[in-house]
């Protein structure tokens, strides 16, 4: 598909997107091209030019812009019965120890192509999570379930440009200095046992932005890519195995130059803009202690990342434990949720944390446990107006 100076991206139907350039490394070319494969609505293998397509067998949307919509988080819906739904929702999958279901994989993937069945159906109902039309059986004993919110895509290249060096130094895994907040690095290991630092997912085991791009080709739609080579995805049951797909092994049905340039208009995706400044509610954040773990800035070679997160995971406890998790996380672990552009996701009525379920700042405050229940102890113990002064910081970021 790619020739010298040229790079052609297939389109459904037969429609395509040609565009000539100086050399291969056209950076406005490459933009363009990866953020028209971020907005493109993929189609099953049979169905058009056998390149770039390979949808499903099963999968969870055919866009990426489906789940991450604008780039920003989607709009919190309630489902009208006390529960809520959510555009970017995925249901995870995966034993204690982060093993994916032996039926069903690692994420329940909701819709099929022609002539398939999805593997289930999600229903949020009375606040309770209700899965149905489960078609290949029940669930293996060990699996647990859990929901996760589709996160805005801001600024990731400023997270990818914070060196390791800079994260590990906030790391505390044994709570040495005794102030009840550890936070420790995700360590993921690759199968050269070459052990690599996570950043990227809700649980920061995504270790550049490619290999979370290939994971969410693999996972949410359905196509291979060459670090997640098997055709048929995440499903593994034998119906679904046995379903069209448009590569093979060898030859994956995104290539990674494809990848690449997804990633790297994600990279070049600006962050959101900067809060104004507010002396008085940072000092409160700060005293509060909030900033121990949503640190305001951190520091790389092009500059200060405003992200107010120190990349690293905090368990939050019993009560924010998501059920299924990913190897060498726990259930109550999570990367502190970056807090730049919180005012956006406040603005679209957007849901807080992991799974969506706060719907405003102190809701996602009395959540916080484990490691996080210093803070919200003495957020709490703030007078009336503290605590105000302390919510306008935070739900204008
Ligand atoms: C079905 C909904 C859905 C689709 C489709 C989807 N995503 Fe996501 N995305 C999510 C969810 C949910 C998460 C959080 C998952 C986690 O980390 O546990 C996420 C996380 C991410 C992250 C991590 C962001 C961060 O802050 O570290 C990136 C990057 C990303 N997605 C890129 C993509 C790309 C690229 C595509 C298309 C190839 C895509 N996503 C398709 C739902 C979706
Ligand atoms: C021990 C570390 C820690 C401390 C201290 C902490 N947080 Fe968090 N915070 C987290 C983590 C981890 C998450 C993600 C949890 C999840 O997604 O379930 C989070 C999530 C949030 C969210 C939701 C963000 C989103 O995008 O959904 C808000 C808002 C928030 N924290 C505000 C605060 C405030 C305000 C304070 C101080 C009162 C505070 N946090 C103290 C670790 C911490």
């Amino acid at each position: 598909m790619r020739r010298a100076g040229v790079a052609v991206i297939a389109f459904a139907a037969g429609a395509a997107i040609a565009a000539s350039a100086a050399g291969a490394g056209n950076r406005d070319l490459s933009f363009a091209i990866g953020k028209a494969l971020f907005e493109r609505a993929w189609v099953p293998a049979p169905s058009s030019t056998r390149a770039n397509d390979g949808l499903g067998p099963v999968f969870n949307a055919r866009a990426c812009s489906a789940c991450h919509q604008g780039l920003d988080r989607a709009q919190r819906m309630d489902d009208g019965q006390g529960g809520f739904t959510h555009p970017g929702m995925v249901l995870k999958l995966s034993d204690a120890r982060g093993a994916p279901d032996p039926l069903y994989g690692a994420q329940l993937q909701t819709a099929a192509i022609a002539g398939f069945v999805p593997e289930g159906r999600l229903v949020l109902s009375e606040g309770d999570l209700v899965i149905g039309n489960l078609g290949a059986g029940p669930l293996a004993p060990s699996t647990h379930m859990g929901l996760r919110a589709a996160p805005a895509l801001r600024g990731l290249g400023l997270l990818a440009s914070v060196p390791d060096e800079e994260i590990l130094s906030r790391a505390d895994p044994d709570d040495e200095d005794g102030d009840g907040v550890s936070g420790r690095a995700n360590w993921v290991f690759g199968a050269d046992g070459r052990k690599r630092l996570g950043r990227f997912g809700l649980k920061a085991s995504g270790v550049t932005l490619a290999e979370q791009t290939e994971a969410a080709f693999f996972n949410d739609l359905g196509m291979s890519t060459p670090g997640h080579s098997d055709p048929a995805g995440d499903c593994r049951s034998q119906s679904c195995r046995a379903g069209p797909h448009g590569g093979t092994e060898a030859e994956p049905e995104i290539r990674g130059d494809l990848v690449a340039m997804l990633a790297d208009y994600l990279a070049r995706v600006p962050p959101p803009a900067a809060a104004k400044p507010d002396g008085a509610g940072e000092k409160m954040f700060v005293a509060t202690g909030c900033s121990s773990c949503h640190v305001p800035t951190l520091t790389a070679p092009g500059g200060e990342v405003p992200a107010y997160s120190d990349l690293l995971l905090h368990d939050l406890g019993p009560g924010l434990d998501g059920g299924a998790t990913e190897p060498g996380v726990q259930g109550g672990e999570w990367r502190t949720a970056p807090l730049w552009g919180l005012s956006r996701a406040l603005g679209a009525k957007a849901g807080l944390l992991h799974d969506g379920r706060a719907s405003d700042v102190a809701e996602a405050i009395a959540h916080h446990g484990g490691e996080g229940a210093g803070a919200r102890a003495r957020f709490q113990a703030l007078t009336k107006a503290d605590r105000a002064t302390l919510l306008r910081y935070v739900e204008g970021l």
